[in-house]
């Protein structure tokens, strides 16, 4: 039995992680890597600490509009998947690999299965949703993360096609969070490069929303800046499209109280999280991090797709009030929970018994 898995941005990669681990205790496991993301920042590091095998194929297609990105990935899947003949094609999130990696296995007659089907902004202005979307009705097989995901999918007439398998991003931070903790190193290192001797938030911001308007970024960036306390600054770890973004727009990320740094590695990342005050960001997967590991957070969106941090009070939207970052993140009621609305760290295990029963089903 042979499963592929096609990934080609940071959050897939961590995502590939514990399900690479489990395929390849079942199957033949291959990985398309489509080169969406390129920088060895946000790709190599990924494969280098999360000891996932290299990639089959790398298709290096890297950055271009939606539109021709995910038509020069379609083309060259298409191909991948004619030569390798999977009998089932596995496809992660929400980015323009997922749709294409999907629209070329379907049209082939391949079987697809979608991991973290059924999230939903109800944003159609994001790329991400129109590529969940479609992918998860042309999928076969819709592996859903958490109940609501679940109840997303009913509503559109999906529940057939769809299994509750938890998420695979508790699998991996779980891990890696027993990792950093048995290793027992010294300061993060990020910390020690730049300076930051106490307290710190954590901050990240990559959506097109936040970073392609340059009225908006700028309004952005002074709320992360309003996070910052004396003693505390903010760390800000500035993604590729955020410094490029802000340099073409002549806005400065540098501001009083805020430390910018680049991306860093899943390791790095989980160490930073566990010993931050709190969090500012817009990325999906960091919201659910920092509730995993229980630091407030304050999301600069006005919707989420893990709507369970929000109901917990560890998590506040605020895009409609940037201004007011720093003092929503020190309101934070943040109330004591064992609820565990992402699983219990073993999705993986399941998500790869249903993918094998997906493939074995049309052979
Ligand atoms: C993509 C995903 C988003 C995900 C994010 C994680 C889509 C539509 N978006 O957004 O869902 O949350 O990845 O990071 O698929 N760039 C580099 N180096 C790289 C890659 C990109 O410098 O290795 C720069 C380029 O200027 C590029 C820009 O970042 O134009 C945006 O990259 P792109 O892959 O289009 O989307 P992301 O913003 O990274």
């Amino acid at each position: 039995m042979k499963i592929m898995s096609v990934v080609g941005a940071r959050p897939q990669f961590v995502k590939l992680a514990p399900m690479a681990r489990a395929l390849a205790a079942r199957c033949t496991h291959l990985v398309v890597h489509t080169g969406q993301h390129y920088d060895p920042a946000l790709s190599t590091v990924f494969f280098d600490e999360l000891e996932i095998p290299r990639p089959d194929d790398h298709l290096d297609i890297g950055s271009a509009s939606h539109g021709a990105q995910t038509g020069r990935m379609l083309e060259e899947l298409e191909a991948v998947m004619t030569r390798r003949r999977p009998d089932a094609v596995l496809v992660y999130g929400d980015t323009n690999s997922t749709l294409a990696a999907t629209l070329a296995a379907v049209k082939l007659g391949i079987p697809v299965a979608h991991l973290e089907a059924g999230l939903r902004s109800f944003d159609r202005s994001m790329p991400e949703e129109h590529n969940r979307v479609v992918t998860d009705h042309a999928a076969d097989l819709l592996l859903a993360p958490t109940a609501e995901a679940v109840s997303h999918l009913a509503r559109e007439g999906l529940a057939g096609r769809t299994r509750l398998v938890g998420d695979v991003m508790t699998d991996v931070l779980l891990r890696v969070r027993d990792q950093v903790a048995a290793a027992e190193e010294a300061r993060p290192e990020t910390l020690l490069r730049h300076g930051i001797e106490g307290g710190y938030v954590l901050a990240t911001l990559h959506r097109p929303a936040n970073t392609d308007d340059p009225v908006r970024l700028a309004e952005v960036l002074d709320g992360v800046a309003t996070a910052a306390t004396p003693g505390a600054p903010v760390l800000l770890l500035a993604h590729p499209r955020l410094r490029d973004r802000a340099r073409a727009a002549g806005v400065a990320l540098e501001r009083p109280g805020v430390v910018v740094a680049p991306p860093v590695g899943y390791q790095e990342l989980v160490r930073l999280l566990g010993g931050a005050d709190g969090v500012v960001t817009d990325s999906g997967g960091l919201q659910k991090e920092a509730f995993l590991l229980r630091r407030p957070c304050v999301t600069v969106r006005s919707e989420t797709e893990w709507p369970e941090t929000v109901d917990l009070h560890w998590n506040e939207l605020v895009g409609e009030r940037p201004w007011s970052i720093g003092a929503r993140l020190a309101a934070l009621g943040c109330d004591e929970t064992d609820d565990e609305p992402y699983g219990d760290g073993h999705a993986a295990d399941r998500a790869a018994d249903a993918v094998l029963g997906l493939a074995l089903s049309r052979r």
